[in-house]
């Protein structure tokens, strides 16, 4: 007995001539070969936007690489040049940024300037001129007076009248507004050159937002101590975001010889303090 799978076929088969299966065959074979040429074409593009090396590379994908490449030296403002990010991968120093250049294929600032926003900024002291706090000043002097010394640009002064100089007290510190958000990268201290410099020591460097040393981030600790004329760099392990850099010496005094130095009392002095990032 036939199923009725086998009735409905038999009724199908009988139903279409050979001039119908010719056609129907031909569509088919049409259809086919459309898919695959828009398959091959679409990966073909793909490959090429990509610059994924491929071994069937003739002239027109060369001449798809000239034109794109041409676009972006004779428009370097086209949104796709800026927004080229430091870290992305690339093919030459044509590809990257501006004082970036292309390192084991992506794009790193050059030296002395620093990655922000996929953009690289050249670095300054960022402290220079600017506003200076002290906790107290040196014995004989006006209130607040000196304390501009510390970011005056010079680092090899003998008078120790035109340094900055703190009182005697356990933890002196100086603050620098730097009359904006700043990066911070390094901050350098710059110790006398006259004599004395071995009082330089346990200094610890914060950044942030705030007047409270507690509510700081420490970029780093110089331990010491120091000698007259040393120049110490604290490098931030991360850059650090604030409008103030703080100094301050944070463990009693280990001088024990000098009288001014009695129950552990230190005084913090310095030529320059150079604090070394970009502006955001
Ligand atoms: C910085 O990078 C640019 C590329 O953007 C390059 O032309 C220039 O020579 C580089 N400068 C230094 C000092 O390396
Ligand atoms: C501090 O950072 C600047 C900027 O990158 C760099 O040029 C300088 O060499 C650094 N200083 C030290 C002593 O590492
Ligand atoms: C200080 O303020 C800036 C800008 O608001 C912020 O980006 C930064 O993280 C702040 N710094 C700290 C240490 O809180």
């Amino acid at each position: 007995m036939e199923s009725f799978h086998g009735v409905l076929e038999n009724r199908l088969y009988s139903q279409i001539s050979w001039r119908q299966w010719v056609f129907i065959v031909t569509i088919g074979l049409l259809l086919v070969l459309g898919v695959a040429i828009l398959i091959s074409s679409v990966t073909f593009l793909h490959a090429s936007n990509n610059d994924v090396p491929d071994k069937c590379a003739g002239p027109w994908k060369q001449s798809l690489q000239e034109s794109s490449q041409g676009e972006l030296e004779t428009n370097p403002t086209t949104s796709a040049y800026v927004e080229t990010l430091f870290g992305d991968s690339c093919s030459g120093d044509d590809s990257c940024p501006e004082n970036s250049v292309c390192e084991s294929g992506q794009c790193s600032c050059n030296l002395t300037y620093i990655a922000h926003s996929g953009k690289c900024y050249k670095v300054l002291n960022l402290a220079l001129g600017k506003a200076v706090f002290g906790s107290s000043t040196m014995p004989g002097r006006k209130a607040t007076e000196g304390w501009e010394n510390a970011v005056d640009g010079r680092t090899k002064v003998r008078d120790f009248n035109l340094i900055f100089h703190t009182g005697f007290e356990l933890y002196p510190w100086l603050s620098i507004a730097l009359g904006g958000v700043g990066l911070v990268k390094n901050i350098t201290l710059y110790n006398r050159i006259d004599n004395y410099g071995r009082w330089l020591h346990d200094v610890e460097t914060r950044v942030g937002n705030s007047s409270d040393w507690s509510k700081l981030s420490t970029c780093g600790t110089f331990v010491g101590p120091s000698k007259t004329g040393q120049i110490h760099t604290i490098e931030c392990g991360t850059l650090l975001a604030g409008t103030i850099v703080t100094a301050k010496i944070v463990k009693p005094n280990y001088i024990k010889d000098d009288p001014a130095a009695r129950g552990g009392r230190n005084s913090l002095v310095l030529e320059e303090v150079v604090v070394e990032g970009i502006f955001l």
